[in-house]
């Protein structure tokens, strides 16, 4: 979060400040840069490697001061008196920095630098910055630094680590549980819906536990036809049936010393339910057509979207297995359930997606917000991030996204309208449903207001609402 806030930040000063050059840096404990956003340093052709020095110099110069300094001609001003600048126009004249410290030790700095054909900074800039920068120091102060746990900052193409993110007293109670399971090898039980990050929580716990040096091995049980998925699992010997021309180690050995993720277990065939009994009754594996057994280090971890308690009294999944496998078990709230998030998880996405299009960072616009988060996000997080990416997309590079960019299930208003009937009863209840919805995406989904403005009783309306199953969205100023 701190990594991204800090982006946030940065993004902030550098739009609302203009400089030619820019650099917003903290640094962690033993003084290294652990973040770093700059602007401008390379934009001059020509001068980049000088208009860098001389940038590094003053702004180590303005880190050993220490505290915050406007200067607006460095020709004149006697802390920077020996420095040369030729003032040729690509060299800073005039200066703005703000070193922060953290227990006595310098912290961070921002510096901002325009040539001599910019205007100098003024106060307002220095109010702008001081303003700007409290909520960053504040968070950093709070984490005394950079936490350990923060994401490097990290090139486009390095991948981030997993985290499960989410600020809902559930998702925090998530975090805990996979903080409390990761360093253990009690098997772990995933249940949520479709898109609820089941995927995402097994590889948080895989990352970030002691077997992150180990292989993580997925497997679908869904996906794969009942005859292969023994072999898949356990491996099988040569010869053990037809096609089966070499030895082959199973996935489960494969996963030796990291963790096996058993993806939707819900669909694992009764007779392979009670080998993997087996298997982690045992800790041990025994290929198709071998009698040996094989010991395995593996650390089990497995999801469903299916009632599993329900599979188990229909006979459909093995009530011991069951147990085993829910040892620790972790449910993964719905999206709808933590609104929230909705927002959190809309600017995360927004900033990844800006980032890996190489494309500045859209605005959502006040209606297409209220939209988005009035959304019941039937396909949880996954769908939100289709949406995101979406919209990124249809908003064409532009700074904002509009309601227009929504998808036509988010923003039922922008629907093209297409008669759904030739009767004239459906076709009336087609124009009521989409008549609501548009009132009430108008009216923000307050109910009482909406009744107002297209002239019902608040009951006639409900009514209506009722008919047309459109409530789900109900508004807390209601
Ligand atoms: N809490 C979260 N924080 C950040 N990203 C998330 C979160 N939850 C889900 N995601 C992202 O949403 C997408 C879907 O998550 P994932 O594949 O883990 O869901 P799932 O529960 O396994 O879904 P399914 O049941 O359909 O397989 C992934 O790209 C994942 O990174
Ligand atoms: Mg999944």
């Amino acid at each position: 979060m701190t990594y991204q806030f800090l982006s946030r930040i940065a993004e902030v000063i550098f739009d609302h400040i203009a400089a030619d050059q820019a650099v917003f840096r903290a640094f962690d404990a033993k003084g290294e840069p652990f973040f770093e956003a700059a602007k401008g340093v390379e934009e001059v052709p020509g001068t980049a490697a000088a208009g860098k020095e001389i940038g590094e110099v003053l702004a180590g110069r303005a880190l050993e001061i220490g505290r915050p300094v406007l200067v607006r001609d460095l020709r004149q001003d006697p802390l920077f008196a020996d420095l040369e600048i030729d003032g040729n126009g690509h060299r800073p004249r005039s200066v703005l920095s703000y070193p922060w410290s953290l227990g006595g030790r310098p912290a961070g700095l921002v510096f901002l630098a325009r040539n001599a054909d910019g205007r100098p900074f003024d106060t307002d800039n220095m109010e702008f910055l001081t303003l700007a920068l409290a909520p960053a120091i504040y968070l950093l102060r709070k984490n005394g630094g950079a936490s350990p746990a923060e994401p490097e900052p990290r090139g486009t193409d390095a991948p981030a680590p997993s985290a499960f993110m989410g600020e809902a007293p559930s998702a925090r109670r998530v975090r805990v549980m996979i903080e409390r399971v990761r360093d253990t090898d009690a098997p772990v039980f995933i249940a949520g819906e479709s898109g609820t990050g089941k995927e995402l929580a097994a590889k948080t716990i895989h990352e970030t536990g002691r077997r992150r040096g180990g292989p993580f091995v997925a497997i679908n049980c869904a996906a794969i036809p009942e005859a292969l998925l023994e072999s898949e699992l356990f491996g099988h010997a040569r010869g053990s049936f037809t096609g089966a021309f070499r030895d082959k180690t199973g996935l489960v050995e494969e996963a030796s010393g990291g963790t096996f993720f058993l993806d939707e277990i819900g669909d694992l065939p009764l007779a392979l339910q009670s080998k993997l009994l087996r298997v982690l009754e045992e800790r041990k594996v025994r290929r198709v057509g071998e009698n040996r057994p094989r010991s395995v280090d593996v650390r089990f971890v497995s999801a469903t979207n299916k009632d599993l308690d329900h599979e188990v009294e229909r006979g459909r999944f093995r009530q011991d297995l069951y147990y085993r496998l829910k040892i620790i078990a972790i449910d993964l709230p719905p999206l709808r359930a933590r609104p929230d998030d909705a927002l959190l998880l809309l600017n995360h996405f927004l900033d990844e997606f800006s980032r890996t299009m190489d494309r500045p960072r859209p605005f959502v616009s006040p209606v297409a917000l209220e939209l988005l988060l009035h959304y019941p996000w039937p396909g949880n997080v996954r769908e939100l991030q289709n949406e995101v990416q979406r919209c990124l997309i249809m908003a064409g590079g532009g700074p904002l996204i509009l309601e227009d960019h929504l998808s036509p299930k988010i923003n039922p208003a922008g629907e093209t309208y297409s008669r759904v009937s030739h009767r004239f009863a459906e076709a009336k209840a087609d124009f009521e449903r989409r008549f609501l919805r548009e009132a009430l995406v108008r009216c923000r989904y307050h109910r009482t207001r909406t009744a107002a403005e297209v002239g019902l009783t608040r009951q006639g309306l409900f009514k209506l609402l009722k008919k047309h199953g459109i409530g789900a969205r109900t508004s807390p100023a209601d």
